[in-house]
C-alpha cells in the first residue's frame, strides 16, 4: 500500500491563504489561456482538495479528479455537491496506473514535482488526451530546495523545473504549440517562488 503523504495536511490544507491564493492565480491563468466549453470532459491530475478544479468546474461538463491521496480525496468529496459540474474522483497513483479515459484536456497544479518520471507522465497525458485536446500544467520554477520544509519534503522528486526542459518533455511526448508563461509567485518567509503554466496541444490527426 502506498503512503499518503498528505494525510496530516489534508484537513488544514485550505487554511493556508498563500496556497489558496497561488492556486487562484494558476486557475486565472488557465482560464485566460484555454477556451473551455460545457461539452468538455477534463482530468485534474493531483487534484488534492479541488482548489484548481472548483474554479474550472463552471466552464466544463465533467471533471475527473485523479489523486493518490485518500485524505485529499475525502476533502474534495465533501465539497463535491457545491461544484459547478459533474465530478468523478479516482483514487489512483497515475505514475503506476493508466486510466482508460479519452478527455478534452488535462489540467494540473503543483503536482508534477511529486512525479519521479515527468517524461513518462507526459506520455501518459498524451495517451489520455483526444486529438485537438490540450494540457495546462502548472508547477514551480527551479528553486534551491527551500520551498518544502523538512517535514513536507517526503514525496518530492524535483526542486521545481527549468521551463525550457519542462516544455521539451511535453514536446518529446508528442505535444505541440507548447507555451510557458508566469502564473503566480508564492511568498514564503524563506523566499519568493515563481510558478509557471505550460500549455500545449495534441494536434488532430497525430
Ligand atoms: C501539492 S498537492 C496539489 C493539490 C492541488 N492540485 C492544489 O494545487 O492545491 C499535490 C497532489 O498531487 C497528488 N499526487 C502526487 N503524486 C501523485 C500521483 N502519482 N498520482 C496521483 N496523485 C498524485 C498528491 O496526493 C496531492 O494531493
Amino acid at each position: 500500500m502506498s503512503v499518503d503523504h498528505f494525510a496530516q495536511k489534508a484537513g488544514s490544507y485550505e487554511q493556508n491563504q498563500s496556497r489558496v491564493d497561488n492556486v487562484a492565480n494558476i486557475a486565472k491563468s488557465v482560464l485566460e489561456t484555454i477556451e473551455f466549453d460545457q461539452s468538455m470532459h477534463i482530468v485534474d491530475f493531483g487534484s488534492g482538495t479541488g482548489l484548481l478544479l472548483e474554479k474550472i468546474a463552471p466552464y466544463v461538463g465533467k471533471i475527473t479528479a485523479v489523486d493518490i491521496s485518500k485524505s485529499m480525496n475525502l476533502q474534495l468529496h465533501e465539497k463535491r455537491s457545491r461544484l459547478g459540474c459533474e465530478i468523478d474522483i479516482l483514487e489512483v497513483d497515475l505514475e503506476k496506473t493508466s486510466i482508460p479515459l479519452q478527455v478534452d484536456g488535462v489540467v494540473s497544479s503543483m503536482t508534477m514535482h511529486h512525479v519521479e518520471n515527468i517524461e513518462a507522465m507526459f506520455v501518459k497525458f498524451y495517451s489520455m488526451v483526444k486529438a485537438g485536446g490540450f494540457i495546462a500544467i502548472s508547477d514551480l520554477d527551479t528553486e534551491d530546495g527551500s520551498f518544502h520544509t523538512e517535514d513536507e519534503s517526503t514525496g518530492v522528486f524535483h526542486h521545481g523545473f527549468e521551463r525550457g526542459a519542462f516544455a521539451k518533455a511535453a514536446i518529446k511526448a508528442g505535444f505541440q504549440l507548447a507555451k510557458v508563461s508566469s502564473a503566480s509567485v508564492i511568498h514564503k518567509p524563506q523566499g519568493d517562488y515563481g510558478v509557471f503554466l505550460l500549455t500545449a496541444v495534441r494536434l488532430a490527426g497525430r
